[in-house]
This record gives structure tokens, sequence and C-alpha cells, in this order.
């Protein structure tokens, strides 16, 4: 028998008293590092072995500690020594300044810790997930109707709709006997994420089932060469299931003509899925309606609350236009489920619409942020990072040593390029690496690269409701100066300008 006070003596639970001191510690020790962020560098650029040392070498603890000291120490390594992608000068890839609220939602969702994969284990944040899914369609202006899940993110939440449109146009039963040696094919542009090749490995097609279309000068997948190869790929007895659209490049920001794709997707009877990962959310702004038209025709879209809706990391989702889709792809039910409940008030189960089984509770960070922000908080700071992105293009265009390159939704790129090396390509391709790689480690600022048309690019991605102008023209001086320095430091070999 374990007795009750046995209990007061387990090593990891925490009472009333304890938990209020310590919870309260933290509370104001990440209030001043949000203070403070804007002072500190964006990064201390710290080497693996750097950081191992810091950390200590020990092996696993043989006694416990106070969780009040580990608390401490925790916070203390991570606001030391850590990457702030919330940091106003922060640019680079796709990750936003992540919301306060978030992190105070994702400690009550650990606090409860509701298991979403069912609803008899998580009654009210199964609900919570569904509103804020639904909330999520009609911040896109899908259908009634539509649905959805989290997922980890904008990997997962492509998967889900690759699973999807497979299954629903497979004309056999593609779970039970696979492919069978049938050659399923995926079409989408040059400039679609990573994520295709990974589905198009893991599900069984091989990434030979890629179809890679070329890209318009205005970087959107070529909607005539897209019709060409599905009608050359129909013709060769090959079985095209599913093109992806793209609504904003990871390189560039770029949508691509979403109706076109919808219209060409219905003529060929393909499923057609948007990976809006990052762009979608632009969607809810009404100047920018024409750009996303065909958005709502989508069987399946992927967008990233953890991006532009500056959700903490993790947060995906995958909406679609009938949950069916979801059921059909990913629905087993073993004899160990006592999951159904009563026919007559059905209810979601969740472990049913996706990949993962047991699942967090990530919807909740999401659910308090749109209630915070509302629709119009949303659209105020989605606009306000296009205006800042479109600033600073304008920015690098006017200063003589900067060459713009694009700007589409919140991604501005550009590159130095000094006035004697002009036409250099090779010699500017290696000049702005170089530049780039200073610019990560100096933790003034943060930005990543694109290659565009063959043009090594600085990349600045926009996701964060703490830039501001004033940011961006200091970012525009700090990479005219590091620009000089490096080449002046640099003058080129004859290799170079091969
Ligand atoms: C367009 C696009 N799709 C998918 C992804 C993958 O998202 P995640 O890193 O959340 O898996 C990204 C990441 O930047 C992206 O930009």
């Amino acid at each position: 028998m374990i007795s009750k006070e046995e209990h007061k003596e387990n090593p990891l639970d925490m009472g009333a008293v304890e938990f209020t001191a310590v919870g309260k510690q933290l509370i104001y020790k990440i209030a001043s590092f949000l203070n403070e962020l804007p002072q500190k560098p964006v990064t201390t650029s710290e080497q693996p072995s750097a950081i191992r040392t810091i950390l200590g070498s020990g092996g696993l603890p043989l006694y416990g500690e106070s969780a009040d000291k580990i608390i401490h120490e925790a916070a203390d390594l991570l606001f030391d020594h850590s990457l702030f992608n919330g940091h106003p000068k922060f640019w680079g890839y796709i990750t936003s300044s992540a919301t306060p609220i978030g992190a105070l939602g994702d400690m009550l969702a650990a606090a409860v810790n509701p298991n979403v994969g069912a609803y008899i284990l998580s009654p009210m944040a199964t609900e919570i997930e569904r509103q804020t899914i639904q909330w999520l369609t009609e911040f896109l202006g899908m259908s009634k109707g539509s649905s959805g899940l989290f997922v980890s993110g904008g990997n997962m939440a492509n998967f889900v709709g690759f699973l999807a449109a497979r299954k629903a146009k497979a004309n056999w039963d593609i779970r039970k006997e696979g492919l069978g040696g049938r050659k399923m094919l995926v079409y989408c542009s040059k400039g679609t994420h990573t994520w295709i090749q990974k589905a198009a490995d893991l599900f069984g097609l091989g990434t030979d089932a890629i179809r890679w279309i070329d890209m318009n000068k205005d970087q959107q997948i070529d909607i005539k060469v897209l019709r060409t190869e599905i009608e050359k790929d129909l013709n060769n007895g090959s079985y095209p299931f599913m093109v992806v659209g793209t609504a904003g490049s990871v390189s560039t920001g770029s949508v691509d003509d979403l109706s076109a794709i919808a219209e060409i997707c219905k003529t060929f009877n393909l499923w057609f899925h948007v990976d809006g990962a990052y762009g979608a959310p632009a969607a809810v702004l009404p100047e920018l309606a024409q750009t996303f038209r065909g958005l709502n025709e989508a069987d399946s879209i992927a967008m990233d609350p953890h991006k532009w809706l500056y959700a903490p990391l993790e947060a995906g989702c995958t909406l679609v236009r009938d949950a069916r889709h979801l059921t059909d792809a990913f629905s087993f039910h073993p004899v160990y489920y006592n999951f159904d409940g009563d026919p007559e008030d059905p209810a979601v189960n969740y472990y049913d619409y996706g990949l993962q089984n047991s699942r967090g509770f990530r919807a909740l960070k999401v659910w308090m942020a749109l209630r915070q922000a509302g629709r119009h908080g949303y659209e105020k700071m989605i606009r306000n990072d296009i205006e800042l992105a479109t600033q600073l293009y304008q920015l690098a265009d006017k200063q003589e040593e900067l060459e713009a390159i694009s700007q589409s939704l919140s991604i501005a790129t550009f590159r130095y390029v000094p006035a004697e090396r002009r036409g250099d390509e090779n010699y500017l391709n290696k000049l702005n690496e170089k530049l780039l790689n200073e610019l990560q480690s100096g933790g003034k600022v943060f930005l990543s690269n694109a290659v565009i048309d063959g043009k090594y690019c600085l990349r600045a991605c926009i996701v964060n409701f703490r830039t501001t102008t004033e940011d961006l023209e200091s970012l525009i001086r700090i990479v005219v100066e590091e620009g000089r320095i490096i080449a002046g430091n640099y003058p080129p070999t004859k290799t170079d300008s091969q």
C-alpha cells in the first residue's frame, strides 16, 4: 500500500505553495526578458562546443534537486545563450515573434494536459480546437462546413493534405494495396518548399513522382507548362493525382495563380492542395482578395499559426473542405478504443483525422491570440508586416550599393553590389554569402538568404509585431557598413569572376 504520506515524498509533485512561489519567479523572469529583448543581441552565435561547455558534461543526475533552482538555471541558460526570434531585428527564415498570451496558453495547456486525440479524453479542449479550426476557415474565407486539425507545423500540415489527396484520388484501395506499381504524380512549382520531397519519399511515391514545373518571372508556377505536363503524363499512362499551389513561397513570398490551378484541377479531376504555411493568413486582407483568388477552391490548405499568426512553436494546421477526406485517409478503429460515444450527439475524435494518436493541446494558444487580437487586430499586424517589407525594398532600392531584388507579401530580398563589381555575378554571389554569414554571427540583425534567378540574395521575412521602420533603417546601415568591410577584405580572385 502507498500511503498519502508517501505521496507527499513524491519527487516530482509540487504543492500549491511551492508551485505558486516558483511559478511567480518564472513569470517575473520571463516578463523582464521580454522587456529587455530589444537591447539584447539577436543571437550570441556560440559554437556547439562552447554551449556544451556551459551546459556541462555531467551524466544522468542520481538525486533530485529543488524545482526553484532548476527553473532559475534553465531560464538563465536560455536567456543568455539563445537566438531570439521575438527580437525586433529578427527576420530570418519564417519564424514569427511569439505572442506572450501564447506562452501562457501553452503553460495552461500543459497543466490541464488534455489528450486531444479523443473527445472523451479532452472534452473542452477538443471543442476549443474545433472552434479554432472553424475560426481559421473563416479567416481564410473557406466555405461553411470546412474542417481540419492542428499539427506540429508546415511539413506535417502539408503531409496531411498529401495523404488525403493520395487516398481521395486513388481509384483502388490504396490504404490496403499500396501503390501496386502505379505511377502517381504530383505537380508543383520549382519554388515549392522541400516538404514535397519528404512527402513523396516517405509516402511511397518516390521523389521521381514530383513534376517540378518552371516558374514565370513573378516566381509563380507557369500555368501553361503545368497543363502541358499533365496532358503529357495522362497520355503516357501515368496517374496524376494532385497539384500543389503555393500561397507565399519560402524564398520570395510569391503567390501562385490559385484560381488557374483550381480550374486545371477541375478539368483533370486532380486534388488541389495549397501550401499556405506562411502566406495564407494574408488572405484576411480585403486589399489582397485578387492575389488569393481561388484559395477557397482548394481541397486542402496547409497553414501555420506559428508563422504569420504569431503563435509560439509548434502550431500548424491542415484545413479541408470536407472532413470526410481526413477520416477516409487516416481512420482505423481498434477494439481497445472506446471512443465512438453517442451516435445522437457525435463527437470529433482527432486521432481519426491525422497521423497522430495522442495529441497535445496546440489549439489553445491560437484560440487565445485570435480572441485577444480579433480579426481586426490580425489584419492590422499582417498589413504592417507587408508595409514594412515594402519599405525595406524601397530603402534598398534607394541605396546605391544595394540592389533591391523582390518584394512579395512580407518578404523582401536585396543584395550588396559594390559599384566596381556590377555584373560580376560569381563574385557577387560569394560576396553576399560571406556578408550573410557575417551578419548572422554578428548578432545585430538576423536575415537569411534566397537564390533568385541565380542571384544570391539577402532575404528578410517580416512576421514580427515588434519590428519598426527604424529597425529597417538600421538594417540598411549595417548591411552597407558590413558590405564595405567584407568587399574590402575580399578582393575578387580570378576564380570568383569565372
Ligand atoms: C511555404 C512553406 N511550406 C512549408 C514550410 C515548412 O514549415 P515547418 O517548418 O513549420 O514545418 C515552410 C517553412 O518555412 C514554408 O515556408
